[in-house]
């Protein structure tokens, strides 16, 4: 009995400082989509909880107003995420000097990701 008391209280510690960014429910889609983020090199810029960086943060981002270099501007919705991540450099935010480098993922991997994003504006 003792030794179970001890191994779940070590579990419990290892849950503690897993990498797991934000204690947030996670559909698999969306858990598939945080592996990826964490596997692609995302959180080098984006932060690794997803709270920014070099790059914006992921957190609270639907539904936010985004400016553009050149002048225009958006709201962040799932569709912007799936073009900001399929083509980096179509519209750059302002206030970001680093330019988002383009990756090799598949339309399924990204979709996997925005819902990891989506996850993170509940
Ligand atoms: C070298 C740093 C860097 C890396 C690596 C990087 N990003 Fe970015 N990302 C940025 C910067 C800077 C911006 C904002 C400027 C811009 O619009 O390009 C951005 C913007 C975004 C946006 C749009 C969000 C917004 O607020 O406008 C999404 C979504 C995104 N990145 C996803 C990803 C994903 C997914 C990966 C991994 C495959 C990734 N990024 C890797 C730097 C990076």
């Amino acid at each position: 009995m003792r030794k179970i008391l001890v191994l779940i209280g070590a579990l419990a510690l290892v849950g503690c400082t897993s990498a797991q960014p934000l204690a947030v429910d996670l559909t698999p889609s969306a858990e598939r989509g945080l592996k990826l983020s964490q596997q692609s090199g995302c959180a080098s810029c984006h932060g690794a909880d997803f709270g920014g960086g070099t790059g914006p943060t992921w957190q609270g981002i639907i539904g936010q107003s985004v400016a553009f270099k050149g002048g225009s501007s958006g709201v962040v919705d799932r569709d912007y995420l799936v073009e900001a991540i399929k083509y980096p450099d179509k519209k750059l935010r302002v206030g970001y000097s680093v330019a988002m480098p383009y990756n090799n993922l598949t339309d399924d991997q990204i979709s996997d990701i925005v819902d990891y994003i989506e996850a993170l504006s509940q």
